[in-house]
């Protein structure tokens, strides 16, 4: 019998296909990696494995990657400042290659022969957990059954659940397609299509409408060392606790939403909302940290890095020979990226309001307008001489 490894979120989809991929004769071992996407802890981890099996699979792998998704994914994207299309911190994208790898060595260690995702044949997703498992393990087989299988929409796949008594909960769902990690939520489907119409409330879930909310701000301090969060207000802390208190707070001060078309891999234009109001905290920090540090020709050039970075996590080739080598080059930016931010966050806005660090390269006695200027004005005249020469017939 051929087995095959399925990336399993104890949704309607995934679970539809552990009974599909059965009938076609295939053992299905399930594997669900916890990104921070609130599988919550204790029964309900037990739920996702009982619906597992009752759905048909041999065998359940539940794994929690939130510590190696952040050091491996997320600070590597947050050191590069990668954002797509100025908007999308990349959540979602950021997840793919690390759960790609898993199924990758979980099919090593039991032996099968194919792996399997829920994606659907026009998003994103497809492509980055193939071109991962392609290049991990260019002999797997890969199956997309939501690509190819009979149903046409949501009612037939919740008759279908029903008819085999594969327990879901059709209850609870949203009418958007969500993904959700550590780092972000992303949203998309439903009245989200329509681009004339704002976003209802409703879709989002994590942060508070900023124009619901008072304006009295909360100030935060985030610490840097190396480009690495490390402490907040001056209490070192685990940069996943960091995130999580981050998102809580963020999310209070209606911090971190984006509302965005953006363009698909695929082709296609689409309208998705996103929430990430540690990654919105963290990356204004960070690029404010940066920007006392860097010196100018570095700063400009790794914006340039910046904007490739993101194309190539988007694309789904986080491994890549182009990616690893970016990463080597952002890695060096970081050796000076060491200091304190103070942040305000009030109504949806985050702003810094206060930076220090050892290694700032301002010097308030050249920039200062005051007495205690040390700019010898002087030599100006002879600089912007030279400076336009090469430009004068
Ligand atoms: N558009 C985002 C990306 O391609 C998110 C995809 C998943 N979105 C969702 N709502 N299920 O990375």
């Amino acid at each position: 019998m051929k087995k095959v490894v399925l990336a399993y979120s104890g949704g309607l989809d995934t679970s539809c296909i552990v009974k599909w991929l059965g009938d076609k004769g295939y053992e299905v071992i399930c594997f669900v990696a916890d990104l921070g996407q609130g599988l919550g802890k204790g029964e309900d981890l037990e739920k996702i494995e009982e619906r597992a099996l009752a759905a048909g699979a041999s065998k359940v792998y539940i794994k929690d990657l939130q510590d190696e998704f952040i050091d491996d994914f997320i600070v590597p994207a947050l050191k590069a400042n990668a954002i797509y299309e100025g908007k999308y911190l990349l959540a979602t994208a950021l997840g793919r290659p690390l759960i790609a790898k898993y199924l990758v060595d979980i099919a090593h260690k039991e032996k099968a022969q194919a792996v399997a995702h829920g994606c659907t044949g026009k998003g994103n997703d497809q492509v980055r957990f193939e071109v991962t498992v392609g290049i991990l393990d260019p002999k797997l087989e890969i199956l997309a059954p939501v690509r190819e299988w009979e149903f046409k929409s949501r009612d037939e796949e919740i008759e279908y659940a029903q008819l085999h008594n594969i327990p879901i909960d059709v209850t609870k769902k949203r009418p958007y397609s969500i993904d959700r990690n550590i780092w972000g939520i992303s949203i998309e489907a439903g009245v989200l299509e329509d681009l004339e119409q704002e976003p209802p409330e409703d879709a989002y879930m994590i942060t508070k409408s900023p124009s619901h909310l008072s304006s009295y701000p909360k100030y935060i301090e985030v610490y840097f060392e190396k480009g690495v969060p490390k402490k907040i207000d001056g209490k070192s802390m685990k940069l996943k606790n960091i995130i999580n208190y981050l998102n809580e707070v963020g999310g209070t001060h209606g911090v971190g939403r984006s509302d965005m078309v953006e363009n698909r891999l695929v082709g296609i234009k689409s309208r998705e909302i996103y929430e990430h109001p540690a990654g919105t905290i963290l990356y204004t920090a960070h690029k404010e940290l940066e920007a006392l540090v860097l010196d100018r020709e570095l700063a400009h050039f790794k914006e340039i890095i910046s904007l490739k970075y993101s194309e190539l996590v988007y694309y789904g080739l986080w491994y890549s020979a182009l990616k690893e080598a970016l990463d080597g080059f952002v890695a060096k930016t970081q050796k000076y990226v060491t200091g304190s931010i103070k942040l305000k966050l009030s109504k949806g806005t985050c702003v810094a309001v206060s930076r220090k660090s050892p290694h700032s390269l301002y010097k308030k006695e050249l920039s200062t307008y005051g007495k205690e200027d040390k700019f010898d004005q002087k030599l100006s005249e002879g600089f912007i001489r030279l400076w336009a020469m090469p430009y004068q017939r």
